[in-house]
């Protein structure tokens, strides 16, 4: 199995015993050399790598754009794995996000357009007050079924390069751990002192 079958397995198994992180990840960026992590909802995961949704007005897209390696890490309680995932980030076809970012929940819709009519995302505001008010404003003028998808809403890959998974699942707890590189299309495996 290699470490995109297995991942979509352990999220699946995460599924089925209704773990929060099944749908979840964390990814980390690096801007001149500044650390910095947020949870993500991990839309979706194939052969090609890992599906985000982002808002381009967001201070990590431009640090994307400065740095396109980024390390996320996925964690599934029930199979006691733990993944890192280093790659690049790319930005998909807008067809990608337009076709899914109308079966957003209302709230994440009227949140991508506050970005463009109130401010960026992540900038400052003067009271949370403001933020509801603008926000009930939107719903007054827009209802939800007449909004588009705005042009700052992105969706994201990252493509994987090295992924390393750590299986606490092993007896006398020696865990399982192996580095899997990308070379020429095919995974090579490495083992790992844990
Ligand atoms: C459970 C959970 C899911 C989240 N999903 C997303 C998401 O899919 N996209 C997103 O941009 N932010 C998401 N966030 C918010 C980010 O963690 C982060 O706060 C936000 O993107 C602003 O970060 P920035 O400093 O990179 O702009 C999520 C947060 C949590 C706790």
């Amino acid at each position: 199995m290699n470490p995109i079958e297995r991942i979509q397995a352990d999220r699946q198994d995460a599924r089925n015993h209704d773990d929060p992180n099944a749908d979840l990840c964390f990814l980390a960026l690096s801007e001149s050399g500044r650390p910095s992590v947020r949870t993500l909802v991990l839309r979706d995961v194939t052969a090609d790598g890992f599906t985000l949704f982002v808002n381009k007005t967001s201070p990590k897209w431009s640090t994307i754009q400065e740095n396109k390696q980024a390390e996320m890490l996925l964690w599934y309680t029930n199979s006691q794995t733990q993944y890192r995932i280093n790659g690049l980030i790319e930005e998909l076809d807008p067809s990608v996000i337009e076709q899914n970012w109308h079966r957003r929940p209302a709230g994440s819709k009227y949140m991508d357009y506050t970005y463009q009519t109130l401010g960026p995302q992540s900038s400052e505001i003067d009271s949370r007050d403001d933020l509801v008010n603008h926000i009930q404003g939107l719903k007054t003028e827009h209802p939800e079924d007449e909004i588009a998808t705005p042009e700052s809403a992105a969706g994201i890959l990252l493509r994987p390069e090295v992924i390393e998974m750590l299986d606490l699942n092993m007896p006398n707890r020696i865990h399982d751990r192996r580095r899997y590189t990308l070379i020429d299309d095919e995974w090579r495996t490495t083992q790992l002192i844990p």
